[in-house]
């Protein structure tokens, strides 16, 4: 795994809009696997800078999301599609019916995750996943103790995401208890992976992530089996690694 230290979450939210720009680049038509959260917002508003720069195109790019919550209308803010439509794709060239998602209001969810792995492999598959990380290890929704060969389903969230997440409420109680998310088994399977993790709340996963054994207790330590994944975090979501200066040592003699 490359690990990446940076000073901060500006640094962070800089290296990850550089290396999406480089990847739609590259591939105008890449397939950029987005994540929700407050993490990446701020490597999203880099990008949408440089297409507003006139540096970027998204226009034959395509965006597939990593989960959605079960329950909530179509059109509530909360929703993943609509979010991710709200602080990104829309401020960007990137068509609307680019931006797909998992069917949470199919009567048959069962066949909607089916289609929606069938959806991945006829985009060919992604080319960009980027992760962020919940405080107790998962990456999508993938709570503890998901396979770490798991494909997309349902999950039930734990009383830990669901009080982390409580804060785009207006109350606890209307998080949603389930999600479709995509499996670790179906996140593996993209091309690049870019994990990011800014503050010190994250210190303890991402150490357990990177460092710890390969558990299903810590979701994202399936990581450790892909082959190209970078880990891109600040001093304080570092703080609890134990190799950070190796990491840096290895860091100073590459380009990024
Ligand atoms: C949610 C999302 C994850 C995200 C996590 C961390 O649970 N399903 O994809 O990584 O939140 O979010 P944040 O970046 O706000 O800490």
């Amino acid at each position: 795994m490359e690990v990446v230290i940076a000073a901060d979450a500006d640094t962070v939210a800089e290296i990850a809009a550089r290396i999406m720009i480089r990847a739609v680049t590259e591939r105008p038509s890449a397939v950029l696997g987005l994540a929700t959260g407050t993490t990446p917002l701020a490597t999203y508003a880099h990008v949408v800078a440089a297409h507003r720069a006139g540096d970027l195109t998204l226009s034959a790019a395509r965006a597939v999301l990593l989960d959605e919550y079960i329950g909530l209308p179509p059109d509530h803010p909360q929703t993943y599609r609509s979010t991710i439509r709200r602080v990104f794709t829309e401020q960007t060239d990137l068509p609307p019916d680019h931006v797909h998602g998992p069917n949470v209001w199919s009567t048959d969810l069962v066949a909607a995750c089916a289609s929606y792995e069938s959806l991945l492999t006829e985009l060919g598959g992604v080319d960009l996943q980027l992760l962020g990380i919940g405080t107790d290890g998962h990456i999508g929704f993938n709570e503890p103790g998901s396979s770490l060969m798991s494909r997309t389903r349902v999950k039930t969230l734990t009383a830990t995401t669901r009080t982390d997440n409580a804060r785009f409420f207006s109350n606890q109680d209307d998080v949603p208890h389930h999600v479709v998310t995509q499996g670790l088994g179906t996140i593996l399977e993209a091309r690049q992976i870019l994990l990011l993790a800014t503050g010190s709340r994250k210190s303890d996963a991402v150490a357990r992530a990177i460092e710890g054994p390969l558990a299903a207790r810590c979701p994202a330590s399936v990581l450790q089996l892909h082959p190209h994944v970078t880990v891109l975090v600040d001093d304080h979501a570092a703080d609890r690694l134990e190799l950070a200066d190796y990491y840096r040592e290895i860091q100073a003699t590459k380009e990024l």
